[in-house]
């Protein structure tokens, strides 16, 4: 490990589990000190816990503005500045298969959570950041707002509105030294994409990502399975100087996913087209 981020400060929103917490764990490793934000209590204390005194948590919910302002306020009070923000909380949609059939129940709270969040978010840290010579604002997005697609309608949609508010206030932060850019991850096995049943436990979870790797690796280039960890390089990338001339972008994490079709058409439609001139496949 270097100490790429030796003397930053950063807010990590979502942090608790997934890939928010092996971000926090990495950035700690890097030199940096860390505010955990999270609605689940007990699971971001202990994240903050296991990494010691560069770490704390508070209790934040991402769709209230207090909740945010107080996060950069930990920030601020506790380790004397904000220089990065990852606004990583998100929540899923329920995955209907069949968009007739979805009654769009969580459409509200998923928008709350991966749109306002995000925003509010980028907002509070930035008011504070261009005060205080600038900073790097990092949005955890998807490839589901790069690509669409069949059913997740509210996830698709609310990633790619978290795109859309995040280039364009990568334009208007500039004058501030306020860089914004967008990671978009895809199929990491986390408790959001296990679509795990209520109280289901670790050992179910962790069944559940087994059985669902064939699936996810049908459309993947790299059959590579991807972690959290896998993500948290990138994030300290966009966060630390190494890329100081980046802002507005969107970098997927995601095995090539959203490169494109890994299926070779033309094999399949060369075997159709020699069974229909009878030359066997
Ligand atoms: N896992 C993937 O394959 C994948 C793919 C694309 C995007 N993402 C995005 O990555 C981010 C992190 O997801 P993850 O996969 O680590 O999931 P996760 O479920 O492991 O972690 C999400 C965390 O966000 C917290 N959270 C939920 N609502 C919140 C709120 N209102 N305020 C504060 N915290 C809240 C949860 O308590 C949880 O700790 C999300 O934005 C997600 O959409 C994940």
């Amino acid at each position: 490990m270097g100490q790429e981020l030796a003397g930053k400060v950063a807010v990590i929103t979502g942090a608790a589990r997934g890939i928010g917490r092996a971000t926090a764990a990495l950035f700690v490793a890097e030199g940096a000190r860390v505010v955990i934000g999270d609605i689940d209590e007990e699971a971001g204390q202990a994240a903050a816990l296991a990494l010691g005194e560069a770490a704390i948590f508070r209790k934040a919910d991402v769709g209230r503005t207090e909740d945010i302002d107080a996060l950069v306020a930990a920030a601020v009070d506790r380790f004397g500045a904000l220089d990065v923000m990852f606004n990583n909380a998100g929540v899923s949609c329920r995955p209907s298969a069949d968009f007739l059939d979805d009654d769009l129940a969580d459409f509200e709270q998923v928008m709350r959570v991966n749109v306002l969040g995000v925003i509010l978010g980028t907002q509070r840290a930035a008011r504070h950041m261009g005060r205080n010579g600038g900073g790097s604002i990092i949005n955890n997005t998807s490839i589901a707002g790069l690509i669409p697609g069949l059913a997740m309608l509210a996830y698709r949609t609310s990633k790619m509105a978290a795109i859309h508010a995040s280039k364009s206030m990568a334009i208007d932060l500039a004058q501030y030294g306020i860089r914004v850019n967008c990671l978009a991850p895809g199929h990491i096995p986390t408790d959001l994409n296990a679509f795990a049943p209520p109280g289901a436990s670790p050992e179910a979870a962790a069944r559940i990502q087994v059985a669902m790797k064939p699936v996810w690796d049908a459309n993947k280039p790299l059959k590579r399975q991807g972690t959290p960890e896998d993500v948290a390089q990138a994030v300290l990338f966009l966060a630390g100087d190494r890329s100081a001339q980046i802002t507005g972008t969107v970098l997927a994490v995601d095995g090539g996913i959203s490169a494109g079709d890994p299926v070779n058409h033309f094999r399949e439609l060369m075997a159709a087209r020699a069974a229909a001139l009878g030359e066997g496949a």
